[in-house]
């Protein structure tokens, strides 16, 4: 049995995690932090997580945490990581930051799109990106996994196999994403607020929301050249979801039935992406609540672009979901450990 931390208890990625962790029967959690509610129960604040009647939130101070578990989820804001994952790594904890705080590798690059100055870059190497589909091997030797962010993994996903395969041309190309509320966190901000956004539908950081670079660092990882994107992200009035929508432009002709054979092969048996046969399109319904990131693929003849749809939960394949997946090949265990769940509809 191991011993968990989850720092940032009280917000969404931290609750989520919470409750995946009560399904989980190789960890115990033994630690969690919120700062404004420091001393209070988990319960109070979340009736519905009764698993953890008892336990205490506590404050963050690291040099009484690092003696409590063997494993540390990190789900606070950016910048508010940066010391603490550094603390727990050197330490010779195995962690996992939600933040985008070890993301990015070139330290100029995130400062300039995070506006804070990072203070280990000593760790940045030793932290592996955490998409298990692409990284899966390295994430299983380290102890440092950067969780990518909902954005990222939900428009990644979906460019891939397209990119890995050289099906398309890398310089023009779209993501036009959605995102659920939730996405923005549980801090009070009246923008996200029910009046302010129930009935409505608009876009936001527009040419410059901070997931543009991570998505463009993989994506030119993955293409060995220097990958630029234009990145739209939109609120949407529901609680949680993501939907993408990708356009780029084919290299040579292809039909939706070689296209999808192509992403089945690239996904092989991933047991969290599902490659949508022809004429069925992702819904953020249909991955609501499960690990699940369903990909569509289509083609306009008219315009010869390719047009790639994704779905992912935010708070799951998005982020908890996706933790707890890098968990268990952190800790040699089946992968789909606490993460096995069936859609629901409505
Ligand atoms: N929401 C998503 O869909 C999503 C998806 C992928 C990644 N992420 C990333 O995951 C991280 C957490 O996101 P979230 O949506 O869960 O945020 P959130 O709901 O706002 O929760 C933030 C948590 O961090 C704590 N916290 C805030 N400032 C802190 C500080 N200076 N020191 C210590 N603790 C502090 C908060 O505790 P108190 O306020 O109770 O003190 C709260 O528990 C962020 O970096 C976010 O970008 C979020």
């Amino acid at each position: 049995m191991y011993n968990v931390a989850v720092c940032g208890a009280s917000g969404y990625t931290g609750s989520e995690l919470l409750r995946l962790l009560t399904n989980h029967p190789f960890v115990k959690v033994t630690a969690v932090t919120s700062e404004k509610s420091a001393g209070g129960y988990i319960t109070d604040m979340f009736p519905f997580l009764c698993h953890y009647e008892g336990l205490k939130y506590e404050p963050l101070v690291k040099e009484d945490l690092h003696k409590k578990a063997d494993i540390f989820f990190m789900a606070l804001p950016h910048g508010a990581s940066q010391e603490a994952v550094a603390y727990f790594h050197k330490k010779g904890k195995k962690v996992l930051d939600l933040s985008a705080d070890y993301r990015l590798k070139n330290p100029d690059v995130y400062e300039k799109w995070y506006g804070v100055k990072h203070n280990y870059v000593d760790y940045l190497k030793d932290a592996v990106y955490g998409l298990p589909e692409l990284y899966r091997k390295d994430i299983a030797l380290t102890d440092l996994v950067a969780v990518p962010g909902c954005y990222p993994t939900a428009s990644l996903l979906g460019l891939y196999p397209a990119l890995y395969y050289n099906l398309i041309e890398k310089d023009n190309i779209i993501i036009d994403a959605k995102s659920g509320t939730s996405g923005a966190g549980r801090k009070a901000d009246y923008a996200l607020s029910f009046s302010e956004t129930f009935g409505s539908f608009r876009a936001y950081s527009v040419a410059s929301h901070r997931h543009t670079p991570e998505i463009e660092q993989i994506l030119s990882f993955i293409s060995s050249s220097d990958i630029k994107v234009s990145f739209t992200p939109h609120l949407l009035p529901v609680s949680r979801g993501i939907l993408c929508t990708i356009y780029a432009t084919l290299k040579e002709k292809k039909s939706v039935a070689e296209l999808v054979d192509t992403y089945i092969v690239a996904y092989g048996n991933e047991p969290f992406v599902r490659v949508l046969k022809k004429g069925r399109l992702p819904d953020i319904k249909r991955v609501g609540l499960t690990n699940y990131c369903d990909i569509a693929l289509s083609v306009d003849e008219r315009t010869n672009r390719l047009i790639i749809i994704t779905a992912i939960d935010n708070l799951m394949k998005g982020a908890s979901g996706q933790a707890v997946q890098n968990m268990n090949i952190m800790l040699s265990l089946d992968e789909t450990t606490a993460l096995k769940s069936v859609p629901i509809f409505p």
